[in-house]
């Protein structure tokens, strides 16, 4: 297992290109089995949950490529599929387990072929997650489904012996946080293929909604409304071939505006969905980090400069659907509040157990006191370098954070970092090129550098 080692302290300062988004990519290449068209998807990142899917996909009888930009500024690379065996229609437990965004499939494949097999997801380590409401929603569209030995089946009940389709109609995706982005992803997907019209109340606002809603339009999907809780989808007979640039990616550009603010930095970040990111960037701005960035420029493409200095201001956040603050965000801002100068309040209500970083934080040195669903952030002079262990995807953004700011004799050294290339490419090396002092020692290294080991 690979770890990173970093020396903190340094000013990051340079210029980066945010990559295209994983949590859209997700949804958007199991969209692909909606077609037997050629499809393609531009600036997929290279990241251990895209390879998930790729295999997945090619599991279910599509024929899939995926070429990586070797250049680490590219935004990423393109990704093609094609379905050629649909008769094949059962998503296992082996890689639903790797990957919970597994259960994208399910949708896509129901509409299309009339039944699918999917594992149920497990829990995870920021929570239960469950997916009733997903189900609740295709079983809403006519879909028979059950549960058989820990798979989820879902069929559409054919009509005099032939085969049939779901029906559209109007189904309500709330819960008791809010909507559910997959779960809208899911139905949404599943009614573009539905004799008649679907109204999806409660639906998710999240931008990779709207970007999969785009794609689906291009595809020959007749949707309206996406990017606000009601979404209407006009039934079409069959989608056809797509060739579409994904959004870019808002949580590592989130992220990265949390590297410049806990480093005190000057970062531009290039391909920038500021759109998508402003309640993040409210939270900075009244923090006192600067952020600048062209108003005639695309809003989710922009290049924006964030600049900041040492003694940041405390703030009170609380986690929200979108537009609110991010669930995916939380652990990282966390971090640069550790060293703000005062009291800050974090409260998580989508997640509401995503906390594993505080104790690891809390190692180096920071004063976190969690009540609940509330943590208090009370500021500290400095953080101090410690081994950390990486408990999921944004707890891993949060502690290199903190090790990117800790000093003192030693480095931080992060265990684990798997988690971290489920959602950030070659985090190391773009840090590196920011002026960070960051080294990921892979078990490899270990064995070569080991006395007697040739
Ligand atoms: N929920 C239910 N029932 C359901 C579905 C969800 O009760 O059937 C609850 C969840 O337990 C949670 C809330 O509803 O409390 C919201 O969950 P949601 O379904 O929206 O999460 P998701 O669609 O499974 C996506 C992202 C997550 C992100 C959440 C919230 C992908 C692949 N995953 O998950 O991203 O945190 O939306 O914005 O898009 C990450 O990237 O690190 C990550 C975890």
């Amino acid at each position: 297992m690979d770890r990173f080692e970093i020396r903190g302290g340094n000013r990051l300062a340079g210029r980066l290109t945010i990559k295209g988004s994983k949590n859209a990519a997700l949804p958007m290449m199991a969209a692909g089995l909606l077609t037997d068209q050629p499809f393609v998807l531009r600036d997929i990142p290279d990241l251990a949950d895209i390879n998930n899917m790729v295999r997945l996909l090619g599991e279910l009888g599509c024929q899939v490529s995926r070429q990586s930009a070797d250049d680490i500024e590219s935004p990423g690379g393109v990704f093609t599929l094609r379905a050629v065996d649909e008769s094949i229609s059962h998503a296992r437990y082996d890689i639903v387990r790797t990957m919970r965004a597994s259960i994208c499939v399910l949708g896509p494949m129901l509409a299309r072929r009339g039944y699918a097999r999917v594992s149920l997801p497990g829990g995870c380590s920021i929570g239960e997650r469950p997916v009733d409401i997903h189900l609740r929603g295709l079983s809403a569209l006519g879909a028979d489904i059950t549960l058989d030995q820990g798979d989820i089946i879902a069929r559409v009940p054919k009509v005099h012996g032939k085969p049939g389709r779901l029906k559209g109609t109007r189904v309500f995706l709330g819960g008791p946080f809010g909507s559910t982005v997959l779960g809208t992803a899911n139905v949404m997907s599943a009614a573009t293929l539905a004799e008649g019209t679907t109204v999806i109340e409660c639906a998710a606002c999240e931008p990779e909604i709207v970007d999969l809603a785009n794609l689906l339009n291009a595809m020959g999907a007749k949707i309206t409304g996406q990017g606000s809780p009601r979404i209407t989808i006009e039934g079409v007979k069959e989608l056809g071939a797509v060739d579409h640039r994904i959004i870019a990616d808002r949580i590592e550009a989130g992220t990265y505006m949390c590297a410049a603010a806990i480093t005190a930095g000057d970062i531009t970040l290039d391909n920038c969905p500021v759109d998508a990111l402003m309640a993040h960037m409210d939270r900075l701005h009244h923090m006192g980090v600067t952020m600048q960035w062209d108003a005639k420029a695309d809003p989710m493409r922009a290049s924006c400069r964030i600049t900041a200095t040492r003694g940041l201001k405390p703030i009170e956040v609380t986690t929200q659907p979108h537009p609110g603050f991010p669930t995916d965000l939380q652990a990282q801002l966390m971090a640069v509040l550790c060293l703000a100068e005062g009291n800050s309040v974090i409260t998580e209500r989508i997640f509401t157990e995503r906390f594993l970083h505080v104790a690891e934080l809390s190692r180096m040195g920071a004063q976190l006191y969690r009540q609940g669903s509330t943590v208090i952030v009370s500021g500290v002079r400095k953080l101090t370098p410690a081994p950390v262990m990486a408990s999921d995807l944004r707890a891993s953004a949060s502690l290199i954070l903190a090790g990117l700011a800790a000093e003192g004799p030693g480095p931080t050294v992060i265990n684990r970092v798997y988690h971290l290339d489920r959602g950030y490419e070659k985090m190391e090396l773009r840090l590196q090129s920011l002026g960070a002092e960051v080294q990921r020692i892979s078990e490899r290294d270990e064995a070569t550098l080991a006395p007697g080991v040739a």
